[in-house]
């Protein structure tokens, strides 16, 4: 739980994170779930103390939702990214899930070419829906 604070400003530093297109959709208590929550896995990548990657997936019984994976500006393209990917994927195998899935939007290039070099394969065209209730 120490890392909330350092998890919650790197997930809300990008609006690929988001499906309206804004950051700063994440709030400290949406984190402590996912650190918290049995189904949820959070992990971090850090260096001197300092988180560079988080990946957060939802483990179901048979196959796992990765839900975020975001890297520090500063240290994209240096193969952080694919560590945590890769890691997680080990995580599940250990459990015997074999399928995993997630979205991304269509203009983000570098995360779609970080799935084709792990053999993701591309599914439909969604649409991303959301709402604010009052
Ligand atoms: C997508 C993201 C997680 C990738 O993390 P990363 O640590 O930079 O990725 P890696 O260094 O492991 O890259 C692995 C491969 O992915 C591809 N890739 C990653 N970033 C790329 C970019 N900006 N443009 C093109 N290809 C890219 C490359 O093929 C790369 O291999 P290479 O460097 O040997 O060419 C990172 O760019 C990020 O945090 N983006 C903002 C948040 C985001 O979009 N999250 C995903 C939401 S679904």
């Amino acid at each position: 739980m120490k890392d909330a604070s350092q998890i919650l400003k790197l997930l809300n530093s990008d609006t690929k994170m988001s499906v309206n297109g804004k950051k700063g959709d994440y709030n400290k208590y949406d984190v402590e779930d996912y650190i918290k929550e049995k189904n949820n896995q959070t992990f971090v990548y850090e260096e001197d103390n300092k988180i560079l990657g988080v990946i957060i997936c939802h483990f179901f019984t048979s196959y796992f939702y990765l839900g975020s994976i975001i890297v520090d500006k500063n240290f994209q393209r240096k193969g952080i990214g694919k560590k945590l990917v890769k890691y997680i994927e080990t995580l599940a195998k250990k459990r015997g899930i074999r399928y995993v899935e997630l979205i991304t939007k269509i203009e983000n290039i570098g995360m779609q070419n970080l799935l084709k070099k792990l053999n993701y394969k591309k599914g439909d065209k969604f649409f991303a829906y959301s709402k604010n209730f009052r």
